[in-house]
Formats: structure tokens, C-alpha cells, sequence
């Protein structure tokens, strides 16, 4: 029979790895909490309209990387989410969440795409998303990328840089349109396919066109920040003020204009040059139409995702992720009772907090105590027939030169733990 594998772009997580990610979400979970944003779950699978109209119908995501179906029981047409914001907000106004005011809100799990597998994009992947709905000023904007900032100096990550650019507000951005698409038309010879399909369905999106030539014609294209009015350059020199007052450097990149088309004024994405090709791990930006894009009373909003995978590779690369806790105690066993004793015991260990793993599948002693070593255990228990007779248990340091010691039953809690104290 042909072996069957996971589906291509989507991963396995294995153990060991597995093992880090929990740390590294531990660690997003503390900082969100110190920032005061709560965890919202939604479904993974949405009806299609949600993202056509959230994410916007010229953008790659719903022309071509969208995992959707029929239904087959009522004719609906489903989406796998290829991003939470939309659902967030389907959510909130489902669930009328802003009723008593704005909320900080935070998911994290999978979402997917349909795209060309590569290192760093996955067509299954993790984010971790952060919310902040019903905020209107900059000071929100300024909390959301600072809270960023404070995040990789936690986990270590060195070397990311922070892109910063105001589309404006829609009105702004229509008129720039205008601009930029008889530029564009003025110099269509010059442009790549790419960038003449996106000329009249998404102009604005072939501004961050990864072809040179095509970089080397829009060089001398009419920029964006010439179109943004009072308001809009208020809202972003208010941003800015709360970036440098606390010490959070960024580029203004006036290229950037991010891949979905729910955004306004605020977008920022934070890039690593050590991913090659995929090196933005975190992105967003503000997005004050989409409540009343999806259906929803008008408010302001803005938020970033930031790309499970990526994140967890910078970590690996830079050796700061910690090594997958090992359990603390190895309890072998062997001879008359001693299964019994010794399953007892590891329950009773358990249930005051200690980590144990029970030798299972038998063994002589020795087989069993190289299992012991290489479990990585700080101690090993030993139950054979004379400790189940004389109710003790033998006490082995697997890591530190110290005696085998003999200790009652009931004096075991005790003993470990003066052991656990000893190395300390
Ligand atoms: P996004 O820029 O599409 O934004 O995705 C955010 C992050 O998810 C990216 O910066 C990247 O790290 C990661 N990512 C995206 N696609 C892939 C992929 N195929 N493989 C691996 N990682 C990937 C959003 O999704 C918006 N919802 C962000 C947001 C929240 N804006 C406002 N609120």
C-alpha cells in the first residue's frame, strides 16, 4: 500500500520541537496578560463571503489561496481561515463584544493558504493574533508595535526591523490610486506581468513588487504621503512621537502597504534578513472600516498577527530556545509486587507535583537504568523484591556524585525534597 503523509505545506510537530513551542507560548501568553489582552477563540472554518469581503477580492489570498468548498448539506460555501482578524471581528459583532466599550482581545492557532510551499511559508501555519477593537487614536497603534518591541527583547531575537508607513484613509488612497495607475499606465512597457494584472485590479499592491526592474521604475512613482491629509499625518506623527519616546526605532518604507485590503492609515510589518525570501514575521496595521465592512456598527480598530514558524526559527538559530524539560524521576522496577508497588508509588509522586516516568515493557535492571540515563531524569527510583518486602525504595542521583541511598516509603517525599535542594 502507497505510505501516506501529511499534506504538503502542512507540518508535524514533533515532540522535542513541540516541546519549544510550548515554552515560546507560554511566554507570548505572560506578555499578552501583562499588556491586558484577553484570548477569544474562533472557528477555524467561516463562510467564504467573510473573507472575500474582509481581506478584499484583488489580493492574493482570495484570488488563489484560499482553501474553500461547498457544503454538500446546505450549499454554503466554507473557508478554511486563512487569517483571524476577520473572524475576530465577525466575532465581536456577533457577540455585540463592544457593547461596554473596546477590548483587547488575543487568538493564536491555525490558519492556511494555498500557497507555494517554501522555506518559512507553509500552507498550514500558526499565528498568534492581537486585537485591539474599538481604539481610534495613535497612542493604541504606538502600544500594539512597542508591545512587539518588548517581545523579541524577551525571547532573545536580535536583528529585526521595524517598516512603518500611513496608507491614509480611503478617500486619500482613491485618489492616489488615480495617480499611480496613470504612472503606471505611462509606463506599461516597463512592467513586469505581474504588475500589469495588478495595475487595474490592486495598483496599490505592485508598489511592493519584489522585481527589480519593476522597484526601478516605481522609484519615480508619486508617493503615497503626498496624498494624506491633515488628519491622517496627525494620527501618524502622534504614532511615531510614542515610538521614539520609548526608544522603538523604525524605517518609514512608503512601499508598504501590506497584503490584505482592510488597512488604514497605521501599517507596520517587522523583517528579519536571516529567513531569506520569507523574513517578515510579524505584520499589521489599523483597520477602522472593517467593522462596517463585515455588517458591523462603525469602530475603530488595529492589530498584527505574527508567524508562529518563522518566530520559532529565528529562536532556533539563535539557540535560545531552552531543551525540552526532562521528566525529573525514572522509576524502574522488576520482580515479585514490584509492578504493583511501584505504579502506586508513581501515582502517589505524581499526585505532589513531582514528574515521573514508570518504566513500562519490563527489562532487567540494567536495560532498564540506561533507559533511565537516557530519559535525561535527575533521579532514579528503584523497586525490586527486597525494597517492596522492607517497604523502601532505592534513590539513584543519575546527574550528581552522590551514594545510592535506601529510603523508607514514608520518608520519601522528604528525601526529594532535601535532594531537589542540593543542586540547587
Ligand atoms: P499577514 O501579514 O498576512 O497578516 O500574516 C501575518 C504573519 O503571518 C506574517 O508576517 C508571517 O509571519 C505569517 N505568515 C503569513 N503567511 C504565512 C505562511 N504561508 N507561512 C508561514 N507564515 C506565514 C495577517 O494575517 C493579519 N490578520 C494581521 C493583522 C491582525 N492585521 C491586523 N490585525
Amino acid at each position: 500500500m502507497a505510505t501516506l503523509q501529511a499534506v504538503r505545506g502542512m507540518n508535524d510537530i514533533l515532540p522535542g520541537e513541540a516541546e519549544r513551542w510550548l515554552q515560546f507560548e507560554a511566554i507570548v501568553q505572560g506578555w499578552l496578560a501583562r499588556y491586558g489582552y484577553r484570548n477569544i477563540r474562533m472557528p477555524i472554518v467561516e463562510p467564504t463571503p467573510l473573507f472575500r469581503r474582509a481581506i478584499g477580492e484583488a489580493t492574493d489570498i482570495v484570488e488563489k489561496e484560499m482553501y474553500t468548498w461547498r457544503d454538500e448539506m446546505n450549499g454554503e460555501e466554507l473557508t478554511l481561515r486563512p487569517e483571524g482578524t476577520a473572524s475576530c471581528v465577525r466575532a465581536a459583532i456577533e457577540h455585540s463584544l463592544l457593547h461596554d466599550g473596546p477590548k483587547r482581545l488575543w487568538y493564536a492557532g491555525p490558519m492556511f493558504r494555498h500557497e507555494r510551499p517554501q522555506k518559512g511559508r507553509y500552507r498550514q501555519f500558526h499565528q498568534f493574533g492581537v486585537e485591539a477593537l474599538g481604539f481610534a487614536g495613535p497612542d493604541i497603534d504606538a502600544e500594539l508595535i512597542a508591545m512587539c518591541a518588548a517581545l523579541w527583547r524577551e525571547l532573545g531575537i536580535e536583528g529585526l526591523r521595524l517598516e512603518l508607513n500611513s496608507i491614509g484613509a480611503p478617500e486619500e488612497r482613491a485618489r492616489y490610486r488615480g495617480a499611480l495607475v496613470e504612472f503606471l499606465e505611462r509606463n506599461v512597457e516597463r512592467l513586469d506581468a505581474d504588475a500589469r494584472r495588478r495595475m487595474h485590479t490592486n495598483p496599490l499592491r505592485t508598489l511592493d513588487s519584489k522585481n527589480p526592474q519593476v522597484q526601478e521604475v516605481l522609484a519615480q512613482a508619486p508617493s503615497l504621503a503626498e496624498y494624506l491629509g491633515e488628519a491622517s499625518r496627525a494620527h501618524f506623527d502622534g504614532v511615531r512621537r510614542l515610538l521614539d519616546a520609548a526608544g522603538v526605532s523604525y524605517t518609514i518604507n512608503p512601499r508598504l502597504v501590506r497584503g490584505l485590503d482592510y488597512y488604514n492609515l497605521t501599517v507596520f510589518e517587522w523583517v528579519s534578513d536571516r529567513l531569506g525570501a520569507q523574513g517578515t514575521v510579524c505584520g499589521g496595521g489599523r483597520y477602522d472600516g472593517l467593522f462596517q465592512l463585515i455588517g458591523g456598527k462603525p469602530a475603530p480598530a488595529a492589530g498584527f498577527a505574527m508567524g508562529n514558524e518563522r518566530l520559532m526559527a529565528l529562536l532556533a538559530e539563535a539557540g535560545r530556545l531552552p531543551a525540552p524539560p526532562a521528566p525529573e524521576i525514572y522509576l524502574v522496577h522488576q520482580g515479585e509486587g514490584a509492578d504493583t508497588y511501584a505504579f502506586l508509588l508513581a501515582e502517589a509522586l505524581r499526585a505532589q507535583g513531582a514528574s515521573v516516568v514508570l518504566h513500562a515493557g519490563g527489562g532487567s535492571f540494567k536495560s532498564q537504568m540506561k533507559k533511565a540515563d537516557a530519559s535525561g531524569a535527575r533521579f532514579a527510583l528503584i523497586v525490586g523484591e527486597n525494597e517492596v518486602k522492607a517497604g523502601e525504595v532505592a534513590f539513584k542521583y543519575l546527574r550528581e556524585e552522590a551514594e545510592q541511598v535506601s529510603v523508607k516509603r514514608e520518608r520519601l517525599a522528604e528525601f526529594l525534597a532535601a535532594a531537589r535542594e542540593r543542586a540547587k
